[in-house]
């Protein structure tokens, strides 16, 4: 058998709780340090998972012989951080989204690719358990094909209570959440050409947008993504994501709590999809959990056989084009061409 793959885990915060419970139960790697430059995190991390603390990242790179690195530190850390598993030769898998800019995104992919190394961004949302049999339905022709879709995240749960960098982001809930669900459109339906996004604060302790509404025009498909962090409700769906995909020959809803309906000329189905428990994950977070060990399962398998990872992080160029164009929407008031920052 061959050794495992050695790998640290940059970036021990919020999130990083669940790459760290996942990477436990992937085989065939082996934690070999975390950092973070909260001493505390990072060597609680350590304790409970495995590997040396540090808190510096050069350091621990200078140190370990490692195969990647997991890069889950907050954005503008991204960029030094691929950097310098690129300067250390160790492939990178990075925490979404890529970089506030493109030019630091474009940065960091030729970096990697200088060194013709593995490098894969944590896009999540797709590797969700209900997207993959979303897509599977699509890819088989089940509903014809794709004309409309909507993919809608909107609570009023309290995300600043986890993630408090929240608040003083000036970029928000369109590169916390819209971003994913770009994505999802992409996955499902195609690339769109231009954008048009509408956003707001309602909540006046934050510093960016909170609400956000963008119409993606595909080729041969409208789209709508919507997200909110403002939207109370008669119950919590935190964090569901709501998906429509209507087609020529039929329709896909996914709503609250995984109910899956499938129109097409089969008939109607209805399904309560069941979340893959993976004994650490629970409940409202389950399904985003799940997707964790799918994304770090994929990555190892590319590691393993060489292939291209599906969100590679040259792929994820296109993903941050449209994220960054949502903004540039906003600022101009204008449709933005999809494609003008690549
Ligand atoms: N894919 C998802 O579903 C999802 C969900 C939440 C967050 N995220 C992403 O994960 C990343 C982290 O977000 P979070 O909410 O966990 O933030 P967080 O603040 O809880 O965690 C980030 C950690 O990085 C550490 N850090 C910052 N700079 C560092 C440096 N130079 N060296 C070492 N450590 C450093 C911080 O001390 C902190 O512990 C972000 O990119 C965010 O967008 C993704």
């Amino acid at each position: 058998m061959s050794r495992p793959y050695r790998f640290a885990m940059i970036g021990t915060g919020f999130f990083a709780q669940n790459h760290l419970h996942a990477w436990a139960q992937i085989p065939g790697v082996e934690l070999v340090a975390t950092c973070d430059i909260d001493a505390t995190k990072a060597q609680s991390a350590a304790l409970q998972f495995g590997g040396r603390a540090y808190t510096d990242a050069r350091e621990l790179l200078a140190n370990e012989q490692l195969d990647f690195v997991d890069i889950a530190t907050t954005p503008p850390t991204h960029r030094m951080m691929v950097e310098l598993a690129a300067e250390f030769g160790v492939a990178a898998i990075c925490q979404k989204p890529l970089a506030w800019e493109m030019a630091d995104a474009r940065a960091m992919v030729d970096a990697m690719a200088a060194k013709n190394l593995p490098f894969m961004v944590h896009e999540n949302f797709r590797f969700q358990s209900p997207m993959r049999r979303i897509k599977q339905l699509i890819d088989d022709g089940v509903i014809g094909r794709p004309f409309f879709g909507r993919m809608s995240f909107r609570t009023a749960h309290d995300v600043y209570a986890a993630q408090a960098w929240l608040v003083e982001s000036e970029r928000m809930i369109i590169v916390d959440v819209a971003v994913h669900l770009f994505d999802l459109a992409r996955f499902f339906i195609g690339e769109p050409q231009t954008i048009f996004t509408s956003a707001l604060r309602v909540n006046p302790r934050i510093k960016g947008e909170d609400v956000a509404t963008v119409l993606m025009h595909m080729p041969e498909a409208t789209c709508i993504v919507d997200a909110s962090y403002e939207t109370r409700s008669d119950r919590n769906t935190y964090p569901q994501t709501f998906v429509t995909i209507e087609g020529t020959q039929g329709k896909i809803t996914l709503g609250p709590n995984y109910h899956l309906q499938v129109v097409s000329g089969a008939g109607v189905i209805d399904e309560n999809l069941v979340i893959p428990d993976h004994g650490w994950t629970s409940e409202p977070w389950n399904a985003i959990q799940d997707s964790v060990v799918n994304v770090q399962r994929q990555w190892v398998a590319c590691l393993k056989s060489g292939v291209l990872p599906e969100c590679s992080g040259a792929e994820t160029l296109g993903l941050l084009d449209i994220t960054l164009g949502a903004y540039e929407s906003l600022a101009t008031g204008q449709v933005y061409a999809v494609g003008s920052s690549l």
